[in-house]
């Protein structure tokens, strides 16, 4: 990263708009870049002090500089090579003026060994100025980065030296942590164990995952379930299990590359999101969710945006790991017909989106789920997009057998006494998830009657509930048209699946 900023600088890129949220970090970085022949000048604006050189104290800030247009202006004057990093130029930037200044700026560096660089975390770049600028994405900090956070944390308490794989694995926990995080992380390790070895790794890990937490749009799920507790979609556990070990580099070596993403339709209540979540464990790979609802903020322009960007450099930066995203149709409903209610912020995220996943080459494996097709932009559908499209139907008679043995098996041994065969076909039509209602339903009959739930408690329960391939039938039958299409069926086979039918 540093190498990509280097080069531009010393392309002489006039202007280098720098997203990050990691000012002294960056800074630090462009510091050293600096220091190459030719060696420059780095000269820092804020709004509060005005120009001041890096590394001199706040005293001897260039007289008169503090507004926008005369820092420019200032700049323009110099004749030395040097870097000039604006900080938070972002709000001011659209003021007609300073576009100007800026522009003329650039104009007058032909030739100069001068850049300006805008340090902001948010991207706000006037369209005057769109053809001259290149953006550039600073990342989170990377394992021999972190590994100088943790030397120098090692040092600090004497440690004696940590075993590679120790190390290897505490940096490896703290993947997706800023530099200061990252070092708040390893303190706090430190100060509750009193040592940093391959127990704390535990600790950074919690640490790592509330911080996450915290920036509210990523969540890290942490799964019980194994893909065993799954009835049927035979035919999509195969395709998972087959790439268990497609992350591995005994995979790349042997010339397979890396699975982008799938995305599973179906119809309500069948398992897509139990399935998603599944994976996790069967790959062994971390489950972040992207809530998308959350990505929206409509409190500034570009804010959204910038949320799904950290969003996404931060799953980059835990990967391998599976980005899940749930129920993507809500989150992309704007962008298809009624994108002007939003100013077009959704169909401008979805665009972003497609973009990252069309780019991106860290191994971020993307597991999203839908119900309805028609609120997915087409761009989506492509093929190509994701490895493969998987429709969930509502469960067969024997696949509503297996689901009534797990979810019978979860809260009872002696299962032995009931009849699934009947159970199956009693619920003709239904979810799995109506089925674990149905059972839940019995149980409670039961309880309140202060007995054990039987056959006819279960059977009574199911024939009360309607399922929702009986009300929504035009929905679930366009669904299933749709898909018998496009997508591969979830269940065994495709014979099977057309056998299907109401
Ligand atoms: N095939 C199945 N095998 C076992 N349990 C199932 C199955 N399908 C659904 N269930 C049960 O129903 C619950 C709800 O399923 P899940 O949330 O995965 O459905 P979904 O397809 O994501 O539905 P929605 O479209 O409403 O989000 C699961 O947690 C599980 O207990
Ligand atoms: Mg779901």
């Amino acid at each position: 990263m540093k190498e990509e900023l280097n080069i531009l600088i010393q392309a002489q890129y006039p202007l280098i708009y720098l997203l990050t949220s990691e000012e002294e970090r960056s800074e630090q970085a462009i510091a050293t870049i600096a220091q190459f022949k030719p060696q420059r000048r780095v000269f820092i604006w804020t709004v509060t002090h005005g120009i001041i050189e890096h590394g001199q104290p706040r005293s001897l800030t260039q007289h008169n500089t503090v507004s926008p247009e005369a820092a420019i202006e200032w700049v323009v004057r110099q004749r030395d090579p040097g870097i000039y990093i604006f900080k938070d130029l972002h709000p001011f930037i659209d003021s007609p003026a300073t576009t100007r200044w800026l522009r003329d700026a650039i104009a007058s560096f032909k030739g100069t060994q001068k850049n300006i660089i805008l340090m902001s975390p948010v991207q706000q770049v006037p369209i005057e100025l769109e053809k001259e600028v290149v953006v550039v994405d600073y990342p989170l900090p990377d394992m021999t980065e972190l590994d100088e956070v943790l030397s120098f944390q090692l040092e600090q308490i004497r440690a004696r030296r940590t075993t590679t794989d120790a190390r290897e694995k505490l940096l490896k926990a703290a993947l997706g942590l800023t530099r200061d995080e990252a070092q708040k992380v390893y303190r706090k390790a430190l100060v509750t164990a009193g040592r940093l070895t391959e127990s704390e790794v535990e600790i950074v890990l919690s640490e790592k995952k509330q911080l996450i937490r915290r920036n509210g749009i990523l969540e890290y799920i942490e799964v019980d379930e194994t893909i065993d507790s799954i009835g049927g979609l035979e035919e999509l556990k195969r395709w998972l299990q087959q790439r268990s070990n497609a992350f591995t580099e005994r995979a790349r070596e042997y010339g397979l590359p890396q699975p982008k993403g799938m995305l599973i339709l179906g119809v309500p209540g069948c398992g897509k999101s139990l399935i998603a979540k599944t994976t996790s464990r069967l790959w062994g790979l971390p489950l972040i969710r992207l809530d998308m609802g959350r990505v929206y903020d409509g409190s500034m322009v570009g804010r959204s945006e910038q949320n799904l960007r950290n969003a996404l450099k931060t799953a980059e930066s835990i990967s391998p790991a599976i980005l899940f995203i749930d129920e993507m149709d809500k989150a992309f409903a704007g962008s298809t017909g009624s994108s002007d209610s939003d100013g077009g912020t959704s169909s401008r995220i979805f665009g972003s989106f497609l973009t990252w996943m069309q780019e991106k080459t860290s191994p971020v494996f993307v597991m999203a789920t839908a119900n309805r097709v028609e609120r997915l932009p087409g761009e989506f559908l492509r093929k190509g997009r994701f490895d493969e499209i998987f429709f969930v139907d509502l469960p067969n008679a024997e696949e509503r057998q297996e689901i009534f043995k797990i979810h019978l098996l979860k809260r009872r041994t002696d299962i032995e006494r009931f009849d699934i065969e009947q159970l199956a076909n009693v619920c003709d039509g239904f979810s799995g998830a109506e089925i674990e209602q149905g059972i839940v339903a019995a149980m409670y009959e039961a309880f309140a009657q202060d007995r054990e739930f039987t056959q006819l408690d279960i059977i009574a329960a199911c024939r009360a509930t309607l399922p929702l391939s009986k009300t929504m039938t035009e929905q679930v039958t366009a669904l299933r048209d749709w898909a018998r299409q496009r997508a591969r069926p979830a269940a065994s086979s495709v014979a099977e699946y057309q056998r299907l039918e109401f």
